[in-house]
């Protein structure tokens, strides 16, 4: 199951549909970012959205923060510069990830396993400073069809 709901509404979701979730694999492709201004995350200090969805879940489902580095049309084209889209993934279900990484693979894009869960700090960390840049005026060429790619 994709959460793709704004990160403000996925405890509510989470909390109404938990019993259907039961040995799932959610996936969160959040990005907390204070959109006022892009200069913050709501998150609280030390943990994610990735992790507060997992604790919200308290291992019922599997979550894997997946996909919250992609945006709308460049998943939609499924490359960027003419390289395969990044897929990046963190989650402590090895199990999990694969699954989802054989979903990307599968879509022509390349999945990038960054580590446990908690990297989704990271994931998501990354993603202010991306949206920040899409959405200033410093580089005019960063817009919604930027995408995060490491090269080669
Ligand atoms: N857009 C992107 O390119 C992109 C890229 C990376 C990550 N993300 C992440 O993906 C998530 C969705 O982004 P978005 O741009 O698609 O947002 P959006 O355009 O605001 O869409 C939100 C969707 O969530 C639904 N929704 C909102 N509150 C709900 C609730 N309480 N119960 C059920 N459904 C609810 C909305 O349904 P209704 O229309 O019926 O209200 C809508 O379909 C966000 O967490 C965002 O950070 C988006």
């Amino acid at each position: 199951m994709v959460l793709a709901v704004p990160y403000n509404q996925i405890k509510d979701i989470v909390l109404e549909y938990a019993s259907g979730l039961d040995g799932k694999i959610v996936v969160d492709i959040s990005n907390p970012v204070d959109v006022t201004d892009f200069d913050r995350l709501v998150t609280p200090p030390g943990t994610s959205s990735g992790e507060q969805t997992a604790e919200l879940l308290a291992g019922a489902a599997t979550v894997v923060k997946a996909f919250n580095t992609v945006f709308a049309a460049t998943l939609v084209t499924g490359h960027i510069a003419g390289e395969p889209l990044d897929v990046f993934l963190a989650g402590d279900s090895e199990d999990a990830k694969t699954t989802i990484s054989q979903l990307v693979a599968a879509s022509g894009l390349r999945p990038i396993d960054v580590g446990p869960l908690h990297r989704s700090r990271e994931l998501e960390a990354i993603m202010l400073l991306v949206m920040g840049l899409q959405v200033g005026e410093a580089h005019p060429r960063f817009n919604w069809d930027t995408a995060l790619k490491i090269l080669p």
